[in-house]
């Protein structure tokens, strides 16, 4: 019998591109850039399946192009703003992701963005290594006090729970706004459940945890930067567009707020010569919250898992749209 054929758009652990190789021919783009849509579409024709990146343009014109054959769509990945999940749905293809083995990770980075853009760790260091580190000073570097201040996390899902769990470690007051109340994480957790305009206008930390959809495309902009505190600091982990990247430029600039840490942006990778790489109060990484070994080791496996049952036509152990699964 021969084996069906998968794509696998980039370079994960070896131990599951192995455990795909048991069950499937498999073509491997190997290249550190994503390949690019006419690659995509034509090395696509005619898999049953694909394990793909957030990176990857997953649409409809994919999923017809690829042919009726197309059993599976796994992605490496929790979010999957880049799947037409409708589309998929539509034409019956379970979609896999990888969520629960990040989340630690996850909120684990996004707590050291806010503690490094809280306390000015980038600009102390390139003080330290540029020579215009002088004197000891009581002026310099005066960052926000972390320890005792008011979190408001937006986004009450499974990372930003594990937020919430380490703002416990700094005794930090605890709002989270979320369109479902989450009564039972409070019943584990003190934290009240509060509408955005007294998230902005209360708390020092605002900490972004929500997917990327078009109710939370731009969901910070001119506005709510105005409304929050001027020593208040914003942490994005979550996806670039959640934030109006102009408007918070503006509002960094202007010292509107205090500063912002952001492992993601939009565009991805930011520009060269975006303003917001100009100002020192805006703490800027590529997109890595996930990246430990172990993650990221977790996430290759069980987006080879979703690969394989899907291939087989057993259900996904994590699936977005369960009403295909099988
Ligand atoms: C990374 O951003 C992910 O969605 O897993």
């Amino acid at each position: 019998m021969t084996k069906p054929r998968v794509l696998i758009t980039r370079n994960i652990f070896p131990e599951a591109i192995k455990a795909i190789e048991q069950v499937a021919e498999v073509d491997l783009w190997t290249d550190e850039m994503p390949p690019s849509r006419e690659v995509l579409l034509e090395k696509s024709k005619g898999i049953d399946g694909i394990l793909c990146l957030l990176t990857d343009k997953i649409d409809g014109e994919f999923m017809d192009n690829a042919g009726p054959q197309l059993k599976v769509i796994s992605q490496i990945a929790v979010g999957y703003n880049n799947i037409d999940i409708a589309e998929a749905t539509k034409r019956g293809i379970p979609v896999g992701y990888t969520p629960d083995v990040l989340t630690h990770a996850t909120a684990d980075f996004a707590f050291t963005l806010l503690m490094a853009a809280a306390r000015l760790v980038i600009p102390g260091h390139i003080s330290a290594h540029d020579g215009s580190w002088k004197t000891w000073h009581p002026l310099h570097f005066l960052g926000q006090d972390i320890y005792g201040s008011k979190i408001g996390i937006v986004g009450m899902g499974r990372i930003g729970f594990e937020m919430a769990k380490r703002s416990t470690g700094f005794d930090m007051d605890i709002l989270y706004y979320d369109v479902n109340r989450r009564e039972d994480l409070e019943k584990k957790l003190k934290m009240t459940h509060v509408g955005m305009d007294e998230l902005l206008t209360q708390s020092d930390f605002v900490s972004i945890h929500v997917d990327l959809n078009p109710t939370t495309q731009h969901m910070f902009s001119t506005e709510q930067f105005k409304q929050m505190k001027n020593s208040s600091v914003i942490i994005n982990a979550a996806r670039g567009p959640v934030i109006d990247h102009m408007a918070l430029y503006e509002a960094l600039k202007n010292k509107e707020i205090a500063g912002a840490g952001l492992d993601v942006t939009d565009p991805e990778p930011i520009p060269n010569d975006h303003p917001l790489l100009t100002l020192d109060n805006c703490l800027i990484v590529p997109h890595i919250a996930s990246a430990t070994i172990e993650t990221r080791r977790a996430m290759s496996n069980l987006a080879a898992a979703n690969l394989i049952n899907g291939l087989k036509g057993t259900s996904l152990s994590t699936c977005v749209n369960p009403e295909v699964d099988n």
